[in-house]
């Protein structure tokens, strides 16, 4: 069985609460080994609320330390075994943990969509690296809508308007939305080692947050070498290049939907009427009441 015929054949799970976050058994089964991951100093942690730009991110991340040196990786290695993910644990795939536990490279990427409090604490005590990347709650909840529909052992999204609510209700995993971007703001006020990215900044000016970022990781690159990895990493690349598109993961059937799929901000005018519109923005209101984050759902 091969591709889209093969993801049918996966069962969808139930989210559970863990400690007010939703998430699944097979993360919450693997719980201990997680919590007790031993971070290295050297180590760079990507967190991201899904579908706010990990990937983007992690392939950059990648090239910027290993593009030179081993670019054999760049044809050979899937993005998701260079940069692996710390929690997942699915049936029929090695660990994250234990992907993360082998990786030969120095620095480690590594991606979480773990809130902050959820992090392993080695990470904190040996205050490595910290990239966040942030998206908009309406382009974020459209993204994960269209994830959820396309990966096959997500929960069940059920149709837009369930989703919806159940995305501001914080029951889509590692929700809520809420307090994963507002926790890791507040985190960043009293630990310096945490660069607060934007989805919507990186699609305005790639190259200018990839300067940023080069700053934040203390790493000196040429304008070429900058250049390249911005033209590299442009959405159209990386939709085109099978080692940044998902397109070999069995559980992911792209009949229904890409994973590299529009790339944009805004695109939740597409999908939320302007009732869901009103309701959502009324309950957003209150949900950020206390937090001077601010986001744009529009460029
Ligand atoms: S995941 O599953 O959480 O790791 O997904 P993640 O990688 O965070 O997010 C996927 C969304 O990011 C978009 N994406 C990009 N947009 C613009 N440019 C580039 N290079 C790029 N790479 C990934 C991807 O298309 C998903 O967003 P949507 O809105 O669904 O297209």
């Amino acid at each position: 069985m091969e591709g889209s015929d093969k993801a049918l054949s996966y069962t969808r799970v139930e989210l559970t609460d863990f400690e007010g976050v939703s998430l699944v058994h097979f993360i919450t089964d693997n719980w201990e080994n997680i919590k007790n991951f031993k971070a290295r100093p050297d180590d760079i942690l990507i967190a991201t609320h899904p579908k706010a730009g990990t990937t983007w991110v992690s392939y950059i991340l990648d090239l910027l330390y290993f593009g030179n040196t081993s670019p054999e990786r760049q044809t050979s290695l899937p993005i998701y075994l260079r940069v692996p993910f710390l929690e997942a644990n699915f049936p029929e795939t090695p660990s994250g943990e234990d992907l993360a536990n082998k990786l030969a490279t120095t620095p480690r990427i590594i991606k979480t969509h773990l809130p902050v409090q959820l992090v392993p604490k080695s990470f904190w005590e040996q205050n490595c690296r910290v990239v966040y990347v942030a998206r908009n709650a309406k382009d974020s909840a459209v993204s994960y809508y269209h994830f959820d529909r396309m990966n096959m052992i997500s929960a069940e999204p059920g149709d837009w308007n369930t989703y919806l609510q159940r995305f501001m209700d914080g029951k889509t995993m590692f929700g809520p939305w809420y307090n994963h971007v507002c926790g890791y703001w507040e985190k960043k006020q009293t630990y310096p080692n945490l660069h607060y990215m934007f989805f919507e900044d990186m699609v305005e000016d790639t190259g200018r947050q990839l300067e940023h970022l080069c700053s934040f990781l203390g790493l000196s690159t040429s304008t070429e070498e900058r250049k390249r990895i911005t033209k590299g990493v442009h959405f159209d690349a990386m939709k085109q290049n099978k080692m940044t598109n998902y397109s070999a993961v069995p559980v992911m059937d792209f009949k229904i939907s890409p994973f590299m799929r529009k790339g944009k901000v805004g695109d939740w005018k597409n999908h939320f009427t302007v009732a869901q519109n009103e309701q959502f923005d009324k309950h957003y209101k209150e949900k950020m009441k206390s937090t001077t984050l601010q986001f744009r759902t529009q460029i």
